[in-house]
């Protein structure tokens, strides 16, 4: 057990901590998480790549990290997951600028949409959360393995993942809803084991080239992740307390302490292709019991066939 907890902030889990010279990629960096886990790395003097799908809307975030850190190194470059051109070209626009890139944070992620297709077909969940992720973190590989190459330390690709993965394996006979009917939580947990078993393979293929991947459940967290529940949804979310017992957010500073963990401990520095939750890595999901992870979600087999899915979706081998 690390010494951090639920209770945990990224303030706790960065102190004593320089990432001087390093940089880091954030994805999904206009809002929640993503916002403070890149506030955070920079503060460490991280040199942070805050990546957004809508420039109008990380305008005002740069501007105000950069306000409460005039010392903060921040760049930014447009991103839209849900479009593969778009992850082709933001990749193509930063190799040059960063040959060298230590941390990826593959932080962006859509909840319970209605269905919906990316500019590619894929259904909107699987295809955001996971496929397009799956394709930018492979294009930025080369950077990943040449930041790892004359240093001491791996480099870290965080995948966020969520409790939600408990609510589905993936389907790989209809990843992408054709034939199924849709539900939108199901598609959730899809795409988040599928963002968990992405950390299994991609340690399993590239530790040995120094790059080492993990997945996080962040906890659950008021963000505009919301965006797409109704009423219901937070009538379910609320009954889903143990009895008598409200439910317990976390902060968004203790939601982001696991990616910032994941992404700069030194207990983490051998490991990968682990589930972390409550920066500490998760124990067996056992029923009845808080937290914990499902098999679906670290089991190498379904890994492996992920991976070899996701380059005949995406179209590109990665190697
Ligand atoms: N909050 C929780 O309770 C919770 C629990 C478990 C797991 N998680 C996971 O944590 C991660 C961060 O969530 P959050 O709570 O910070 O949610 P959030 O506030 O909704 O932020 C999500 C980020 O992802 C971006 N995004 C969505 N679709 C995108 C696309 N097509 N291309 C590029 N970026 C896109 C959003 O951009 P816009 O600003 O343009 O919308 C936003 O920057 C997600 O992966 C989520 O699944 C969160």
């Amino acid at each position: 057990m690390s010494e951090f907890n639920e209770q945990s902030t990224t303030a706790d889990v960065i102190a004593g901590i320089s990432l001087t010279g390093k940089v880091a990629v954030v994805t999904g960096a206009s809002a929640g998480l993503g916002i403070e886990t890149a506030r955070v790395l920079a503060g460490a003097g991280a040199t942070v790549i805050m990546l957004a799908r809508d420039p109008e809307k990380l305008a005002p975030v740069l501007v105000q990290l950069r306000e409460e850190n005039p010392a903060a190194q921040l760049d930014s470059a447009i991103l839209d997951l849900a479009d593969l051109e778009s992850v082709r070209s933001c990749a193509a626009q930063l190799l040059p600028r960063y040959p060298r890139v230590d941390l990826l944070i593959n932080n962006a992620g859509v909840m319970a949409c209605p269905l919906g297709r990316t500019a590619q077909g894929f259904e909107m969940q699987f295809g955001t959360n996971h496929l397009g992720h799956f394709l930018f973190t492979g294009l930025l590989l080369p950077a990943l393995i040449a930041a790892a190459q004359g240093s001491d330390s791996h480099s870290r690709v965080v995948s966020l993942s969520s409790a939600g993965h408990k609510l589905s394996a993936v389907d790989f006979d209809d990843p992408n809803y054709e034939h199924t009917d849709y539900d939108k939580w199901q598609a959730y947990g899809r795409a988040k084991t599928a963002n968990a078993l992405f950390a299994v393979a991609l340690d399993q293929r590239f530790a040995g080239r120094g790059v080492r991947a993990v997945s996080v459940h962040p906890g659950v967290i008021m963000t505009e992740l919301s965006r797409h529940m109704s009423p219901e949804d937070f009538e379910d979310l609320a009954s889903a307390a143990p009895p008598g017992e409200a439910m317990v957010f976390k902060s968004v500073e203790q939601g982001a302490a696991t990616s910032v963990w994941a992404a700069t401990s030194p207990e983490l520095e051998n490991k990968g292709g682990c589930y972390l939750e409550n920066c500490n890595i998760a124990a067996p999901f056992v029923e009845g019991a808080d937290g914990g992870v499902m098999d679906h979600a670290l089991d190498p087999a379904q890994a492996a066939r992920l991976w070899e899915l996701s380059e005949q979706l995406v179209g590109q081998t990665i190697q």
